[in-house]
């Protein structure tokens, strides 16, 4: 090996960022992009946990996003909370300690996030939080405690919007640790819009602006029945108005079958069941669709970029700015309120919105500029 190659492998920083659930791929894959134009200075390494597991939960997503291979899968897979969780930390540490990276970066809210930051943090690895600051206030839901704890222990928030930053000062975090960077779901979002197609809607039978695209799947609105036979009669009842595209969650099929109400549910006309849907096949459902229905996350943001009017059935959000200035709309879990809502959205009394600041593009590019001068 010649000298000036070995000192570079020698000065060479090490960064490992952590994918382990669906909402997570698509927040990684930028920021994956945006370390090649610090190669070789930094490594930058994925590490996949395994939360989720199935080709269409995961695999397909590497492909969509052109994001490499993790050099790790933890193959963790399901269990309880607690389960989840603490099967990421031990095999996470075999990882940290192999490598001795000088930072972790972990996305989002979910229970690898959290797992990872903890492993991370007890061996003195510095750790980002990318989506940093949000806050639902709600402790009911798993991903909110995940916040919490992930943020309290973490050394850098990065910001996706105003709300994550108001939150982060007023719980008394040190100014130097807080950067507002917009959104790397955006990020990934604006890069693939060039790469979509009408496959899928020529695949499903789908007119453009004429079909409502659902997607459901928090515990809190299928881990009971009551909820989701409500939810099956509000969708048999919109049927009747709109074709609906609903890729099914894993979650939210097993409850349907645990519940006995599958025969309600197949007995819906007008509706085009199916998996989980790839990236690219999901973000032209959504670009063509006259409104979504969600209680995710990623997807309130998602359709505010886009500028698709969104319900979003849930009671409150951590994601303030798709409703203050996005296209977002929060609608109780209720026959009437959500009919009525969607009612509206048909006869075209549409919430206009416009895009939050930062969420550019180049939010990953700004996050990596960073984390080059932290390291
Ligand atoms: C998780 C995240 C949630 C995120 C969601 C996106 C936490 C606490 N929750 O919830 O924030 O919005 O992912 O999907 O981390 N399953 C499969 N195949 C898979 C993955 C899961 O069949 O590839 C099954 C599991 O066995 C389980 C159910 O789906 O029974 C739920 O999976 P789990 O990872 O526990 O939580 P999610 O509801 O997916």
């Amino acid at each position: 090996m010649v000298w000036w190659s070995s000192k570079i492998i020698m000065n060479r920083k090490k960064v490992i960022s952590v994918v382990g659930a669906r909402p997570n791929f698509m927040k990684v894959a930028p920021i994956d992009r945006a370390f090649s134009e610090y190669a070789p200075d930094i490594e930058h390494i994925i590490v996949h946990t395994g939360q989720h597991y199935d080709n269409n939960m995961s695999g397909s997503f590497f492909q969509d996003l052109e994001m490499p291979n993790p050099k790790y899968f933890l193959g963790v897979g399901s269990g309880s909370h607690s389960e989840q969780t603490a099967k990421v930390m031990v095999a996470f540490e075999k990882i940290l300690t192999k490598e001795m990276p000088n930072l972790v970066i972990v996305v989002g809210d979910v229970n690898s996030t959290i797992a990872c930051t903890l492993a991370a943090v007890k061996m003195h690895v510095k750790v980002a939080h990318v989506e940093s600051g949000l806050r639902s206030f709600d402790r009911t839901m798993p991903e909110e405690i995940n916040r919490m704890a992930t943020d309290a222990i973490c050394d850098y928030c990065f910001v996706t919007e105003k709300a994550g930053e108001k939150h982060l000062r007023e719980s008394n975090f040190p100014e130097e640790k807080i950067f507002f960077v917009g959104n790397t779901m955006i990020d990934s979002q604006l890069y693939s819009l060039g790469k979509i197609n009408n496959d899928i809607l020529l695949r499903y039978n789908l007119e453009s602006h004429n079909y409502a695209l659902l997607t459901i799947h928090r515990p809190s609105n299928v881990d009971g029945k009551e909820s989701l036979a409500m939810l099956v009669d509000v969708f048999s009842e919109m049927a009747k108005k709109i074709r609906l595209v609903f890729p099914i969650h894993p979650r939210t099929l097993k409850n349907l079958e645990k519940f006995d109400l599958l025969d309600k549910f197949n007995s819906i006309g007008n509706i085009v069941k199916t998996e989980p849907a790839s990236y690219l096949d999901f973000l032209s459902l959504m670009k063509h669709s006259k409104l979504v229905i969600t209680d995710s996350g990623g997807i309130q943001e998602e359709t505010t970029a886009l500028g698709v009017p969104c319900l979003t059935l849930r009671e409150n959000t951590e994601r303030p700015s798709t409703i203050e200035i996005g296209t977002n709309q929060l609608v109780k879990l209720d026959n009437n309120a959500i009919i009525s809502t969607v009612d509206d959205i048909l006869a075209n009394k549409i919430k206009v919105g416009s895009v939050p600041p930062l969420w550019d593009g180049q939010a990953s590019k700004r996050i990596v500029n960073i984390i080059n001068e932290l390291i």
